[in-house]
């Protein structure tokens, strides 16, 4: 290549920066319209910070400048990071360019030592992680720590039937105990499933260990985007996109400050259609304990969906202080059409705003709960916290 050459494609590559800093990555929904290739070959362009050329425009560069900007790239980097082992905490870095331990998250994941009891902070860089990563039982005390939800995400396009079932989709899929992710996203870009589609479920993030927390993340997805399957999981200032059953698992989860999003196709007003539902909520029997407890979230976006279906006969879910636009059915929720259900499923509003929460049509079954009632679904302490979240924060 000719240094001309080089020079215009800097000048493209940082209109590609700036368009993956500024539109790209804030327009939530674009990421489902790109395929895996597009994200692929974006990969290197998607870190303006570490990109020195990013927000200049010089049109007659030396090709020695040339060398001297593309070595910056690592220099850009902390000095002296990752810090050393303490006796608490070990931290690994992951970098899409190579300027540290791991150009992988699987393969930080994997080089975590078994059943350590010390927390492993896996830092991961700005940029998108095409990849699949799972951390198996054997890993607990893992954190992701990303850059900011619209900066660091891991994505994959496994469907149901690409990947032996719908629990298997997953981008990412964490069975481990102790798991905390911050400020980064879970994202699956398998296509939108139209209308009547099957075997096109595509999950984000699989959670299936216990005591777990997700502060700042995004989940983007379609149908099932988030499966909240089992153990206790607190979610704070979360985005979480969808269109069918996109919240759904047996856990029992406390959600708070999130942003919930439907990307259902827009319906006629006045269409009876319903194409998309938040949460489905899988608890079986009265034994079990499980739940969905929704406080000060909003949900908005697109379709015409109900708050949640009875994927399970005792499937629980309570929204409080939430704010809800008119993307609401005026029924809110929906039995799975099997009327023996209505007995056992559990389905709370309290004290929540907009037009979506309008309560006077709702299903006979819904419940407008007093204070009384709602109490065990407003706090922490639904997940157990001072058993093992409070401890997060220190
Ligand atoms: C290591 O842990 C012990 C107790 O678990 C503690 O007393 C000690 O201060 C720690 N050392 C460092 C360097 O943090
Ligand atoms: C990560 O890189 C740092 C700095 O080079 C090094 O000290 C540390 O041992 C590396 N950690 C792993 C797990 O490779
Ligand atoms: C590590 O994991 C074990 C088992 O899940 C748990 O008992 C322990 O408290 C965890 N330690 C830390 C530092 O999170
Ligand atoms: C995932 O993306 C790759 C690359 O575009 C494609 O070959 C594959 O068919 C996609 N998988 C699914 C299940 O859509
Ligand atoms: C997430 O990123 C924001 C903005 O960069 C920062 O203010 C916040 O402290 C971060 N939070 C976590 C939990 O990492
Ligand atoms: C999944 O597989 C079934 C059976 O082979 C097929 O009918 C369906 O179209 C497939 N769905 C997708 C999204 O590929
Ligand atoms: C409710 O959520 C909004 C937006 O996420 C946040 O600004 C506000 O502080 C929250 N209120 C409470 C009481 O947590
Ligand atoms: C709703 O919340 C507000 C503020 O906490 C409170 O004053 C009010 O009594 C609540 N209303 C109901 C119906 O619970
Ligand atoms: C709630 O819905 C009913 C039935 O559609 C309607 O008559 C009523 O005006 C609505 N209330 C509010 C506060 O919008
Ligand atoms: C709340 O509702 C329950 C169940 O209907 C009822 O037993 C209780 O007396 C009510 N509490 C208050 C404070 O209204
Ligand atoms: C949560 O609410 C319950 C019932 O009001 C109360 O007993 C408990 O102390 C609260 N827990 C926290 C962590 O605020």
């Amino acid at each position: 290549m000719t240094p001309k050459l080089i020079s215009c494609l800097s000048i493209f590559f940082a209109l590609l920066a700036a368009l993956a800093s500024t539109n790209f990555l804030s327009q939530h929904t674009l990421f489902l319209k790109l395929t895996p290739q597009t994200l692929l070959s974006s990969l290197p362009f998607i870190v303006p910070t570490l990109i020195p050329w990013a927000h200049h425009h010089h049109h007659h560069r030396h090709p020695a400048d040339e060398r001297k900007t593309t070595k910056t790239i690592c220099d850009d980097f902390p000095p002296d990071f990752p810090p050393p082992d303490t006796n608490t905490t070990s931290v690994f870095c992951v970098d899409s360019n190579g300027c540290c331990n791991f150009t992988t998250v699987q393969a930080a994941v994997d080089a975590v030592a078994v059943m350590s009891l010390k927390r492993t902070i896996i830092w991961i860089n700005s940029g998108i992680y095409f990849e699949k990563v799972i951390i198996p039982k054997t890993k607990p005390n893992i954190t992701f720590q990303g850059q900011g939800y619209t900066s660091t995400a891991i994505v994959w396009n496994d469907t149901a039937n690409s990947s032996h079932g719908t629990f298997y989709s997953g981008s990412v899929q964490v069975f481990a105990a102790n798991f905390i992710a911050k400020n980064i996203s879970f994202m699956n870009v398998a296509p939108i499933p139209g209308p009547g589609v099957v075997g096109a479920q595509a999950v984000a993030l699989r959670i299936a260990g216990d005591e777990a927390a997700f502060w700042g993340c995004g989940f983007f997805g379609a149908q099932d985007t988030l499966h909240d399957d089992r153990g206790r999981h607190y979610f704070k200032d979360c985005y979480i996109q969808g269109s069918i059953d996109f919240i759904f698992g047996n856990a029992k989860s406390f959600y708070e400050n999130c942003h919930i999003t439907s990307i259902a196709s827009p319906v006629a007003p006045g269409a009876r259609v319903i194409n998309g539902a938040v949460t489905a909520h899988g608890r079986a029997s009265k034994d079990e304990n499980s739940g969905f407890a929704f406080v000060n979230c909003s949900i908005g976006g697109t379709g015409r969906i109900w708050l949640g279906r009875a994927w399970r006969p005792f499937s629980t879910v309570v929204f409080s202080y939430t704010s809800m636009t008119d993307i609401i059915a005026p029924e809110g929720w929906n039995d799975f059409n099997d009327p023996t259900r209505d007995l056992s499923i559990f389905y709370g509003e309290y004290n929540c705003t907009g037009d979506g929460a309008n309560t006077t049509l709702r299903a006979p079954y819904a419940q407008r709960l007093n204070d009384t009632q709602a109490s065990p679904f407003l706090n922490v302490s639904f997940i157990d916290a001072d058993q093992w979240l409070q401890s997060y924060y220190s």
